[in-house]
């Protein structure tokens, strides 16, 4: 009888047990899973939202600064909304800075386009602890934190020697340039121009501006061939001048006679250098600036420190650069 009790004893505690060991598993499963929910909601979820606000939406150029801060927003985990006007504006880009201060965003992107009327706006933004970065153009007499972009000054003392040397020192210039109220563009002028003041043979002719539009560039070509039969190079200071210009030039059959000079990297105008279009262009980094501009935003968000000055590279793209590897052509005038 004893022994029959005992067994049966033993057999509860197995059973007892086998449930408990059981119920244990099925917890930590259940514990296990909801962490994990727990932890993609955290991650997935942004912790800032930021405002990068731009000359013009839609512009190509404009599309890698965009991409760069969003991948920078994915790893950081800040939500970086776009704002801007649908055509380079620089009142409606100055009140667009106005109405993310109204939405109180936590932090504010902005390129540096007409320094007179944006610094009021940027320092309302400060006074109201919103932190403010410019980027691709500054405003550096503003309260803004810090600026992410060219060196335009320079840039625009590379564009000089690069176009010194495609001339070989003598040239009549026509430029076009994307906004004469731009910033990062008079920048690139004044750098141009400092280049050129040590080259007796070369002068400037015109300046005439295309709105940052592709279309609005080849109409000021056109003026400026009209008005100076005689321009042999050319400066195009934003984007899509230097496209704008080969067109006009391509119409006019001068591509022998003219020395184009343009300005970043996008495929056409590298597609253009590889036709023998374009001599060359000034390629900057916009992704880097899109990137480099939200990485550091959420360093100030944080109270780290951060460099006042970032200064992204510039580099000469001829064709030889290029895969293609085709040959920059030597135009047809003889020169010295
Ligand atoms: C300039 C920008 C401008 C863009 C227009 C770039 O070269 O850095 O300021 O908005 O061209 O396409």
């Amino acid at each position: 009888m004893l022994k029959i009790r005992n067994v049966i004893y033993i057999i509860l505690v197995t059973l007892l047990m086998v449930s408990l060991a059981f119920s244990v598993y099925f917890i930590m499963k259940t514990l296990q899973y909801t962490s994990t929910v727990d932890t993609k909601t955290a991650t997935d979820e942004p912790s800032y939202h930021f405002v990068l606000i731009s000359e013009e939406v839609g512009n190509p150029y404009w599309d890698e600064v965009k991409a760069g801060a969003k991948k920078a927003g994915k790893a950081f985990g800040a939500a970086v909304e776009f704002k801007g006007p649908a055509q380079s504006d620089k009142e409606l880009h100055a009140e667009a800075v106005e109405a993310a201060i109204a939405a109180k965003v936590d932090g504010i992107i902005v390129q540096g386009l007409d320094k007179q009327l944006l610094k009021p706006v940027i320092n309302q933004a400060i006074q109201q602890g919103i932190p403010v970065i410019t980027v691709d153009g500054d405003v550096p007499k503003s309260r803004r934190i810090a600026y992410v972009g060219t060196n335009n000054f320079q840039a625009g003392f590379q564009a000089g020697q690069t176009l010194i040397k495609a001339t070989n020192g003598s040239a009549q210039v026509g430029i076009v340039t994307g906004g004469l109220a731009s910033s990062s563009q008079k920048q690139r002028i004044k750098g141009f121009r400092a280049a050129l003041e040590k080259q007796s043979g070369m002068t400037i002719i015109a300046v005439e501006s295309s709105h940052i539009s592709r279309i609005q560039a080849a109409e000021r070509t056109y003026k400026i061939f009209k008005e100076h039969p005689d321009v042999t190079a050319l400066f195009g200071t934003s984007a899509l001048d230097g496209q704008g210009m080969a067109a006009v030039v391509g119409l006019l059959d001068k591509t022998n006679e003219v020395s184009i000079l343009a300005f970043d990297a996008l495929q056409e105008t590298l597609d253009l250098i590889n036709k023998g279009s374009i001599d060359a262009t000034i390629a900057q980094q916009p992704y880097q600036m899109g990137y480099k501009s939200v990485n550091l935003m959420v360093d100030v968000i944080n109270g780290r420190q951060v460099p006042e000055m970032n200064y992204t590279k510039t580099k000469v793209i001829r064709a030889q650069d290029l895969p293609l590897n085709r040959p920059s052509m030597q135009k047809g005038r003889e020169r010295p």
